[in-house]
């Protein structure tokens, strides 16, 4: 087969990456451990081809062509598959190897609403390429030389990604992800995620986190203490399903990012009032019940990554409907069926929670955790490799 289509999903992190000690490599500073999100809801569909006949690499994004020989990234993870499948591969594959490619990409959610679509693309790109050429093994090193964080969509259920030994001289293989639990060890946990409206643009993800290495002292605290200190707690709070220290961490080390973001020097900025306001919600929502119940997470930017039980579900997003209502009709909730319902009288005076303006919110996705990469049969490209 010289035509592969596959589908990769999207990760969220728990304890967050940030920070590289080797730019080219991307070797992190520190472990991460994330959730793999359902392909049903999110996902990235990647078809590559291989043809004698083809005269360039080329690439479509979205619909869109882009620049293959310009995009370092891409070219390290499409060299990295090269250079496992050589070692490997049979004749027949190997032929393939000297072919020019074509790839064409897209994901089913949008790419500028922030949400972690360089990761479900890269881990799909890589994916893709090693059933093309027949690699088998661990694919995590490649997706990382991709995107960081792609690596972690290599495996489903709950991954971390180790940083790997320094000096070691298999230093770059050393830094590899690795599936902690699989996608039905927590089967009631829902991961909401608020669709934050917002048009500025942010610093990106890369240029942020170069920025906090060389100017942050907090980040070095966080490196050193804070970091391998939760990495145990969150292992052991998943492993036993300890959802309020699975929460209590995960809130703790999104502040802690932001935190080091701000303590940047010039500041990084990406979470907004809304995504303050949503912040502050969680915990009053937390203290009315006694316990905590919901837990958020926030990335390079606004939207806010909610987790929690499935029974919660509901009266949490009556209360969001409520903090921040909307005029959006279909389309609104997306994926998993959302159902709320009215919330008890003396919820919103015991809050002290004040509807919003309308329509700070685009839109609101529910899914749970999902299994890694697959294989799919339907192509994105037609047979003389242009796209469909
Ligand atoms: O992989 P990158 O370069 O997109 O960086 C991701 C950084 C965060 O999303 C903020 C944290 C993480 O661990 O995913």
């Amino acid at each position: 087969m010289n035509i592969v289509t596959c589908i990769a999903p999207v990760n969220i992190a728990v304890i967050k990456y940030w920070g590289k000690r080797n730019e080219d490599l991307i070797l992190p500073l520190n472990d991460s451990i994330s959730a793999t999100l359902n392909m049903d809801q999110m996902r990235a569909t990647t078809t590559v081809m291989a043809s004698p006949n083809f005269t360039e690499d080329k690439i479509w994004l979205n619909g869109k062509e882009e620049a293959f020989l310009t995009n370092p990234r891409l070219l390290n993870c499409v060299r990295e598959i090269k250079v496992i499948a050589k070692q490997n591969s049979s004749a027949e594959e190997n032929k393939m190897l000297d072919w020019h490619i074509h790839i064409c990409s897209e994901n089913n959610f949008p790419t500028a609403a922030g949400l972690a679509s360089s990761a479900a693309g890269y881990a799909c790109l890589v994916y893709a390429l090693a059933q093309l050429y027949g690699v088998k093994g661990d694919l995590s090193t490649v997706a990382r030389q991709g995107s960081g964080s792609a690596c972690r969509s290599i495996y489903g259920g709950f991954v971390q990604w180790h940083r790997g030994m320094e000096g070691d001289t298999e230093e770059a293989r050393g830094s590899f992800a690795e599936q902690l639990v699989n996608e039905s060890h927590w089967p009631e946990l829902r991961i909401v995620i608020l669709v934050v409206n917002d048009v500025k643009k942010k610093t990106s993800s890369a240029i942020g986190m170069k920025r906090s290495t060389e100017t942050s002292e907090l980040l070095r605290h966080r490196i050193q203490i804070s970091v391998p200190r939760r990495i145990e707690a969150m292992k052991k709070a998943i492993r036993e399903k300890d959802f309020e220290t699975f929460a209590e961490v995960t809130m703790k080390d999104s502040n802690q990012l932001h935190a080091v973001c701000l303590d940047t020097y010039p500041p990084a900025v990406y979470m907004n009032d809304v995504s303050h306001s949503i912040v502050e919600l969680v915990h009053a929502y937390n203290s009315y019940l006694g316990k905590t119940e919901v837990a958020y997470t926030f990335d390079a930017g606004p939207n806010a990554c909610l987790f929690l039980m499935e029974k919660n579900v509901s009266d949490m997003l009556s209360l969001i409907n409520y903090a921040f209502p909307h005029s959006n009709g279909e389309g609104y909730f997306r994926g998993i069926p959302i159902t709320t319902r009215p919330l008890p009288e003396d919820i919103h005076s015991s809050l002290n929670v004040k509807p919003h303006r309308a329509d700070l919110l685009k839109y609101i996705i529910q899914t749970k955790l999902g299994p890694g990469p697959r294989q799919i049969e339907e192509h994105l490209l037609n047979s003389s490799g242009e796209p469909i």
